[in-house]
């Protein structure tokens, strides 16, 4: 079924994120034929640019992804509009209105897409109300706003304060791109709609779960932006909890947006708090040093551009959780991200406890692994199963071997985070996105930790650029035997 017709408004339209992931987003749900015919795509740039040069624009960037369809390029072209404006100037939103109002061209559905810097969500909201764009009698508007949602609790609720006067909530999309992605959906799937696993998936059977992103990419030209983030607000506060509630939350009493929220919302709530005192015990950051990258010798991020020379941002953060409720209590939660890392992925890895008795001991079995389940999100998209069995043979040998369940088959093409969001907009539906109080609770999970480093700004550990991050992140593990589980393959395969 296709969603309802709409216009799309992109602020910020020839920024990173439109150019890499909205206009290739739409142009993939074009070739799919998902889009509904009355949906147009209107570009706000500041460039006077008109309408030739943006479809010209278009092309370069589309190029830059992927080998285009001209059939379904032209097709495409037909929704592409451009609108010059400035957006700090009041005029801008005066004559979008004015294009807007009855043209047939636009549907009156509207999602304005802010694909801007935060501190610009407030102002533009606040000027397209004020030339009555958010009125929604002739049609829904919604808004859709990027992360990060706030610089910190306080600022978050301020913003949200700021926009609530002018919308509600039901027409606010706060996006968390990780949600968009299949395999972090198929987690859901994995747990709920498999009956064997739920009476593991507690304290009783699980020793610890990890979870890992890792980036061979720097900061690149984003370093007037993230100078100012850092990787624990940057990831953590956001894609990595939100992976941490999708692994830990309670069946929901329907897959309806609320009722999946409400327990994505427990979990954090359960989250035992970290004071400022056990920040060290729970918390860990350090930024890259120079290093070689595929072989390539790449920059420290004091070199970056727009990086101050004494800054002390981080670029990698670890984290231990705990969460106090009925099933996770007394089981940690190592989260941990970074920049510039040996190789670029998202895994979740579970850990489940050793069996209560070595069996096998005196035979030639001096220790049996633990089996994991490993839920590679990026780039291996699968689901790993790890458990011990006995090599064929006389001798009593065992060794690791794996159930893998891959989520796409070989010739199915990746669909991007984007797509499905873009989409979901459309149709109104927010189980992707988060609610309010999922943003608030997050940053009560983080608010400690980054208030207590921004008081120590003298020293931060550095790790090379190609590596797995500082060793000193270990100090975190609870029991001598947890380690990082930096790969999806069996340690002996290492
Ligand atoms: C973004 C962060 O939200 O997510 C980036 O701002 C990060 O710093 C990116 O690189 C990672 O997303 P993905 O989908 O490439 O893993």
């Amino acid at each position: 079924m296709l969603p309802d017709p709409c216009t799309y408004i992109i602020f910020g339209a020839t920024g990173n994120l439109a150019r890499l992931k909205l206009l290739p987003g739409f142009y993939n749900l074009e070739i799919d034929n998902k889009l509904p015919p009355e949906c147009s795509i209107l570009a706000v740039g500041r460039r006077a640019w008109d309408q030739s040069h943006w479809i010209s624009e278009v092309r370069s960037i589309l190029e830059q992804k992927t080998q285009l369809d001209e059939t379904v390029f032209e097709r495409f072209c037909q929704r592409l509009f451009y609108h010059q404006g400035d957006m700090d100037n009041p005029e801008c939103y005066q004559q979008l209105a004015e294009r807007l109002s009855n043209n047939p061209q636009f549907s009156k559905n509207i999602a304005f897409y802010l694909a801007i810097s935060p501190e610009n969500f407030g102002p533009v909201i606040e000027s397209l109300s004020h030339v009555n764009l958010f009125n929604q009698a002739y049609g829904w508007r919604r808004v859709v706003i990027e992360k990060p949602f706030g610089y910190d609790l306080e600022s978050a609720q301020v913003l949200q304060k700021r926009i609530h006067r002018y919308l509600d909530e039901s027409q606010i999309f706060r996006i968390d791109h990780y949600l968009g992605k299949g395999m972090v959906q198929n987690v859901l799937v994995f747990r709920f709609a498999n009956v064997m696993f739920e009476p593991l998936w507690n304290r009783n059977y699980i020793d610890h779960i990890q979870i890992t992103h890792a980036e061979q990419l720097g900061i690149g030209s984003r370093g007037d932006y993230y100078d100012s983030a850092g990787a624990m607000r940057d990831m953590v506060q956001s894609h990595l909890l939100q992976l941490l509630t999708l692994v830990t939350m309670e069946p929901p009493v329907s897959m309806d947006a609320e009722s999946l929220r409400d327990e994505k919302v427990k979990v954090l709530k359960s989250i035992r708090p970290i004071p400022k005192s056990a920040v060290h015990a729970h918390a860990f950051r350090g930024q890259y040093s120079k290093g070689t990258i595929k072989g390539e010798t790449v920059n420290g991020y004091l070199d970056e551009a727009d990086i101050a020379a004494d800054s002390s941002t981080e670029t990698y953060a670890a984290l231990k959780l705990f969460i106090d409720n009925w099933r996770w209590r007394g089981v940690p939660f190592y989260l941990h991200t970074g920049k510039r890392m040996a190789a670029s992925q998202s895994t979740i890895s579970i850990c489940f406890r050793h069996p209560p008795l070595q069996l096998f001991h005196g035979t030639g079995v001096s220790c049996m692994t633990p089996n994991w389940i490993l839920m590679g999100i990026q780039p291996d998209e699968s689901i790993r199963l790890e458990m011990t069995i006995k090599e064929a043979g006389l001798e009593m040998r065992t060794r690791t071997t794996s159930l893998d369940a891959s989520f796409r088959l070989p010739n199915q093409r990746a669909v991007d985070a984007y797509e499905d969001l873009l989409l979901d907009v459309m149709k109104g539906d927010h189980s992707l996105f988060l609610r309010f109080d999922e943003v608030e609770y997050a940053w009560r999970i983080i608010d400690p930790i980054l208030q207590h480093w921004a008081t120590e700004r003298d020293y931060i550990a550095t790790y090379p650029a190609g590596s797995w991050g500082p060793a000193e992140s270990r100090r975190l593990f609870e029991k001598e035997g947890q380690f990082w589980r930096t790969s999806m393959l069996p340690e002996c395969e290492i």
